[in-house]
């Protein structure tokens, strides 16, 4: 197939990407040889593209199905392809050429995908997410929505997802504060995420509670369902009444503590990260039970989840010598969690609906007086990946 007949570069849709995928970045310079090409972009970066890559990611109708956009081609039914021919076309597209045994084959590249995937150490760490970590001046730039920009505009909704991505928490004001709006807020994003609690679930104070949370007891900091092998990762809360004395919620940045007590105890913090504790929860319906550690670390060492609920704490089940310096490692993690410094205070009030991200911001609430009036939340659970869907799929347009 000739790169002209492929139909897969069109003005909507690059590389069968349906994210039209642009760059305000130019090709100055293409240079081949057998196991690849070289670009040189206007901005001095130098990006590297091996032939078995380029072959592999290639979008043409026979190399991905036409209408699922899926890699139908299998790399290892096939000869390590070389480069025959490359060169930077009209339109700042790049024509590949590809040798591999007896066949041969074209494929075309937009500037724009390149750009995109392009795998050079600039390009690797400008794609890293930043993340903004925060201690109790948060509250003076928490990310607000208004309800109506949230469910009726793109900047609304994507205001909301960007917050909870950098910060890992975000507030919504004037949602109706009626029974199962909540999830009206979460289908915006994508399908909400069950559990044993449901759907979603009711913070009331029962008289039969088969969970701290629906007592009137005031609830440390913690996240919710570390029971779970994959706890959910985004909690909404929806305050549909609220004139109890107390009840106030608070919010920790557990990145931000965890990277403190790195600093400062890099023992403690090696303790909490390298050993799985148990958690557990059960009822007359289940009995869920997990094993992970406090703070977990992705390969390059950055945080990647917080895990603390100190009444799904199961016994622990670790080495003899390591039990004592686990309850001190806790004991150390904790009281920097109790600090003042570290924490978001919300009187969440009718109609505010406030999100985080479960791996990250730990929840609790101070105590209230059941008797002094009613204090009714709702809450459900999304997932990460359909928050980030919901974004890449704002950026289409
Ligand atoms: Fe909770």
């Amino acid at each position: 197939m000739l790169a002209a007949d492929l139909n897969c570069v069109t003005s909507s849709a690059s590389m069968a990407d349906l994210a039209p995928l642009r760059t305000t970045r130019n090709l100055v310079d293409l240079a081949q040889d057998l196991e690849g090409i070289t670009l040189v972009w206007d901005d001095g970066r130098v990006s590297r593209f091996t032939a078995a890559w380029l072959r592999d990611n290639c979008a043409c109708p026979q190399c991905r199905h036409p209408q699922a956009l899926e890699r139908t081609y299998m790399f290892i039914d096939h000869a390590t392809p070389t480069i025959l021919a490359a060169a930077i076309g009209p339109g700042e597209v790049v024509d590949i050429t590809f040798a591999a045994g007896s066949e041969s084959h074209s494929s075309r590249f937009t500037k724009g995908w390149l750009r995109e995937y392009g795998c050079c150490e600039d390009a690797l760490r400008e794609r890293e997410f930043t993340q903004r970590l925060w201690g109790s001046d948060i509250a003076s730039r928490l990310t607000t929505v208004s309800y109506a920009d949230y469910m009726h505009t793109s900047d609304g909704v994507r205001a909301w997802i960007d917050a909870i991505q950098t910060d890992g928490v975000a507030l919504l004001k004037g949602v109706p504060a009626q029974p199962g709006q909540l999830l009206e807020v979460g289908r915006r994003i994508g399908p909400i995420r069950a559990t044993n609690f449901g759907d979603h679930y009711d913070v009331v104070s029962m008289p039969n509670p088969n969970a701290s949370a629906y007592t009137a007891m005031g609830l440390e900091l913690h996240t919710d369902l570390a029971n779970w092998r994959s706890p959910p990762d985004v909690q909404l809360l929806c305050c549909l009444k609220s004139t109890v004395t107390g009840g106030e919620s608070v919010f920790a940045d557990g990145f931000m503590v965890a990277e403190e007590l790195r600093i400062a105890d890099p023992e403690t913090h090696g303790l909490l990260s390298t050993h799985a504790l148990d958690f557990r929860f059960h009822d007359d319906s289940c009995d869920i039970r997990a094993r992970a550690p406090t703070i977990e670390l992705d390969r390059a060492g950055r945080h990647l989840q917080v895990r603390f609920n100190n009444w799904l704490r199961a016994p622990m089940r670790l080495p003899e010598d390591v039990i004592e310096p686990m309850y001190q490692a806790l004991a150390t993690f904790w009281r920097m969690l109790r600090s003042p410094r570290f924490h978001l205070n919300v009187r969440l009030e009718p109609g505010d609906l406030i999100a985080y991200n479960n791996h990250r911001v730990l929840h609790g609430r101070a105590p209230f007086d059941p008797r002094s009036g009613e204090r009714h939340l709702q809450g459900c659970y999304l997932n990460l990946e359909d928050l980030q869907s919901r974004l890449r799929l704002l950026d289409r347009v």
